[in-house]
């Protein structure tokens, strides 16, 4: 894992833009997981920026988006599909048949999940996968608990989550109680992490995921067994953690470290 801890919330956005818009441009044709939720929303804005001031070129990239709710249409306000067309997509240039999005609505839902694994297999499997994490741990929709080898299926919502969403419901009654999303095994398929954090109320999610056991009860924890996994963060969601030693305050510092150190000179994890 390569741990970097930025100063704030925008400062997280751009260092996390910087790391996709390398990816990008070496590899234009990018197959890029992305998620929903306030945390994301920063890096989007960054690669709206660049997409807008520099050009960069979203025309190849193919998405897949990690989870959506159960019984919300597209059109649907609180629908991821409507966050990331009104967040994302409407303001690059992606090919609208390149984009993934579980479908809330699949009246077969078993079929759909395995349609959107076999989409994922067929593209050649997930670049860089995009992440937030709930305050309970959980990535995507994986809640505690959740197999660590998990695929794309069906969870119910735990009431922690459902509160922390009722915020863009108005009520927690309105938030769906079940989501389709990847699975955790789906996600650790992917072939780079990106996961993003900010604030203070993700601080012990945080503190759990990078520094305690790998326990399906944090689903998060599960990046350290990725090989390429970089979370970046803000000193607020970075305050819990105790082994500051081994972190980087940015991606350029951790290339040179590892320079310093005889490592290869490439941002590993
Ligand atoms: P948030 O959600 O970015 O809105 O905090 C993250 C998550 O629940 O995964």
């Amino acid at each position: 894992m390569l741990v970097i801890i930025r100063e704030d919330f925008e400062d997280m956005s751009r260092e996390a833009g910087r790391l996709v818009a390398e990816r990008l441009r070496r590899k234009p044709n990018l197959i890029l997981g992305l998620a929903t939720g306030g945390t994301p929303l920063g890096l989007y804005g960054e690669l709206i920026r660049l997409h807008r001031e520099e050009g960069l070129d979203f025309s190849k990239v193919t998405t897949f988006n990690l989870d959506e709710y159960v019984g919300l249409p597209p059109e649907h306000p609180q629908s991821y599909h409507h966050f990331m067309h009104e967040n994302l997509f409407r303001h690059l240039n992606v090919d609208a048949r390149y984009i993934h999005i579980p479908a809330g609505m699949a009246t077969d839902v078993e079929a759909h999940c395995e349609w959107y694994e076999e989409a994922i297999r067929r593209t050649g499997g997930i670049d860089l996968q995009v992440l937030g994490i709930g305050a309970n741990g959980h990535i995507a929709f994986n809640e505690p608990a959740s197999s660590l080898g998990s695929r794309t299926r069906v969870k119910t919502l735990t009431l922690q989550t459902r509160q922390d969403n009722a915020r863009y419901f108005g009520s927690v009654e309105k938030v769906p109680r079940y989501a389709l999303t990847m699975g955790i095994g789906t996600i650790m398929e992917a072939r780079e992490l990106l996961l993003l954090a900010s604030g203070e109320g993700k601080a012990e999610a945080i503190r759990a995921a990078v520094e305690g056991p790998i326990t399906a009860l944090v689903p998060a924890s599960m990046i350290q067994m990725h090989g390429r996994a970089f979370v970046i963060i803000d000193r607020a969601a970075a305050s819990r953690l105790e082994h500051t030693q081994f972190y980087s305050r940015s991606l350029e510092e951790a290339v040179i470290q590892r320079r310093n150190t005889g490592r290869p000179s490439t941002v590993d994890s």
